[in-house]
Order: C-alpha cells, then sequence, then structure tokens
C-alpha cells in the first residue's frame, strides 16, 4: 500500500479503538490532563519486568496505548508572529524534510505493523504511524497557517523489508529526538520564537519519547524472544543500519538519496544535530548543547516504568563527548597556567 502524498489529506480516526478528543483551544484543564497522562505511566505488573517476556511486551503496549494523546491538530491555534519571528520560522532549512520524514515514518510504521502475526506489536506500531501521520498533520497545517511554500512530496512508496525499513526508522528516531529534545528546550529558553508557538509542539516532542520508548524495548524484547540461530543475522541487520545511518549523516551522500528510493534529501537531514544557531540568539557551545540534551532526555523519560528499556546509544555516545571535552578543557586550562 503507497499512500496518498497531499498534505491536505483528513487525518483518518486514530486505529485500535482509540478516539480523538475535541480540546477547546486554550481550555488548559484539559490539555494539562491530558500532557499528564501522555507522561507518566507505571505496569501493574508487580516485581521484576524480564525482557523478553509475554508480559514485558504487554506492559509496553499498554503504555503505548495508555499514553495517548488524543489531541486534534485541527484545534492547534497557529499564534500571530510578527515579520522578525516569521522570518526566522520560513528561513528553517527544515519544512521539506520534516513533512517528508513523517510521511516515510508513518508509510514504514504501518507497512512493519502490517506485516506482523503478533497482535500486541501489531498494534502498537500502527498505533505509531498513525501518530507519524498526525504530526505531518501539524506540520502541514504550521506550513499553511505561515505561507511556507513546500517542494512537491515524493511517493512514500512501501519497502520491501519492512523490518529493516522499521529498523532504519526507529533508530533516525533515537538520534533525532535525543537532538531535537535539547533542541527544543533551547529554543523555549531563548525565546527566540513566540512560547505559545514553541509550546504547540511539546506534545509531538513527547510522542516522539515514547515512539523511541516503544522502539528501544520492541528491540530488547525481540532479542530475547527471537531464537538463538536468528540473533546473529538480526544483529548484523542492527549493525548494518548503524553502518547506513552513520554514512547518512555524515554527509557522503550529501545530495544524494541513500536509500535509493529517489526521494529528495536536498534539506538539512542533520538540523537536530546541527541547528542550534538557528533556534537561538544566544551563544551556546556544543558541550552545553549536550548537557541540555542529555537533561532533556532524563526528564521526558523520567514518568514512564523504570524497568522499560530507554534508548542508551546517543545518551551513552554524549555522555563520552562531554567527558572527552571537560578533559581537554581542564588540560587546556593547566596549560594556561604552566
Ligand atoms: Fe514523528
Ligand atoms: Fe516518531
Amino acid at each position: 500500500m503507497t499512500f496518498d502524498t497531499s498534505i491536505d489529506t483528513e487525518l483518518t480516526a486514530p486505529p485500535c479503538g482509540l478516539s480523538l478528543k475535541a480540546f477547546v483551544p486554550h481550555n488548559a484543564k484539559d490539555i494539562d490532563a491530558a500532557d499528564w497522562n501522555a507522561r507518566r505511566w507505571v505496569s501493574p505488573v508487580k516485581g521484576e519486568l524480564k525482557l523478553g517476556t509475554d508480559e514485558h511486551k504487554d506492559s509496553v503496549c499498554a503504555m503505548f496505548r495508555e499514553t495517548f494523546n488524543p489531541y486534534k491538530p485541527t484545534i492547534i491555534d497557529w499564534p500571530k508572529l510578527d515579520s522578525e519571528a516569521r522570518e526566522r520560522l520560513i528561513s528553517l532549512p527544515i519544512w521539506d524534510i520534516a513533512v517528508q520524514t513523517e510521511g516515510r515514518a508513518r508509510q514504514r510504521m504501518l507497512s512493519y505493523a502490517y506485516s506482523l502475526s503478533d497482535p500486541a506489536w501489531r498494534s502498537a506500531i500502527e498505533q505509531n504511524g498513525w501518530e507519524e501521520g498526525r504530526h505531518k498533520m501539524v506540520l502541514s497545517n504550521l506550513v499553511k497557517a505561515y505561507g511556507i511554500l513546500l517542494a512537491p512530496e515524493p511517493p512514500y512508496l512501501e519497502p520491501k523489508d519492512p523490518e529493516w525499513a522499521y529498523l532504519v526508522t526507529g533508530f533516525s528516531e533515537c538520534i533525532d529526538s535525543f537532538f531535537a529534545f535539547g533542541l527544543f528546550a533551547l529554543a523555549k529558553q531563548s525565546g527566540f520564537f513566540p512560547p505559545e508557538l514553541v509550546e504547540t509542539f511539546e506534545p509531538v516532542m513527547q510522542e516522539e519519547c515514547r515512539h523511541i520508548l516503544l522502539f528501544a524495548n520492541w528491540l530488547a524484547w525481540q532479542r530475547r524472544a527471537m531464537p538463538w540461530w536468528r540473533r546473529p543475522w538480526f544483529e548484523l541487520r542492527v549493525l548494518a543500519v548503524w553502518v547506513f545511518l552513520g554514512w547518512e549523516r555524515i554527509g557522503i551522500a550529501k545530495g544524494m538519496d541513500p536509500s535509493g528510493s529517489g526521494e529528495s534529501v536536498a534539506q538539512d537531514n542533520n538540523f537536530t544535530v546541527t541547528g542550534s544557531k538557528a533556534v537561538s540568539n544566544v551563544d551556546v557551545s556544543i558541550g552545553e548543547i549536550m548537557e541540555l540534551c542529555l537533561q532533556e532526555n532524563d526528564r521526558r523519560f523520567a514518568g514512564y516504568d523504570k524497568r522499560l528499556r530507554r534508548p542508551t546509544t546517543m545518551p551513552s555516545l554524549t555522555r563520552c563527548a562531554t567527558r572527552v571535552l571537560r578533559a581537554g578543557r581542564a588540560v587546556k586550562r593547566r596549560l594556561a597556567r604552566a
């Protein structure tokens, strides 16, 4: 199944018996309650929650379903911007890539969900795909509201290997969300954009946190639940995904599409890593940005059951990098004193 690329497409009803709620804009009580519910969840299972067990799978899938935020993208009240703020927003080099990334994530997650026979993972990943479609709708409404022109979208083609496509999308989200959490906090602190505009993206940010929590637990469950003889091949695929993403991210393929699907990557694929200058007028060092990403990552995951697996690669790499930076600064100070 290949999806319609029109940004005007109506959002379909959510899957798995979930429904949307017509919040009255600015009804802070309702919106805060939905936000609270999306951020906190503890499994009713007592004691140890062993990774790879049915209790683990059922807990992760219940977390994903029960923390669903029922907001309708159409109720978002886009604030009026002065010409300077509007110009700053329009000139961010991300709008095409952001809309297309959500469209591609929806396609890949739905394709993987429909390939599964396990009803619990199928429903959770289908819901995840639907939520990506809602993100795309939020972005589409934003670009319309502020008169941002988009390049025509490519068709979102059904992947030939849905598991590979899900792995690529899941690990990509783990990288992008980690940096996006920090950039979002920086945008909030700097006041470079009006707070009402930044605030409209809060549910999207927290949803990305839930998505990567689901992905990390699906991965941990898969690793333990699959027969031992399948594991080496699976791990090779995981390694290949990281190589692929590294190749994509360091820009060897600048201007080319590494997936070979012919979809455009002309805009900044690395914005979440390099975009601090575009969302803040304060000079922030790379070390400070990394610390902020780590703090925000911890804060966003803090409300979910501690027994669920968290994404670990980006936080570990960043912790290592901050230690190296700190050691480098200490050596520099010592040399300056000598
Ligand atoms: Fe998304
Ligand atoms: Fe996502």
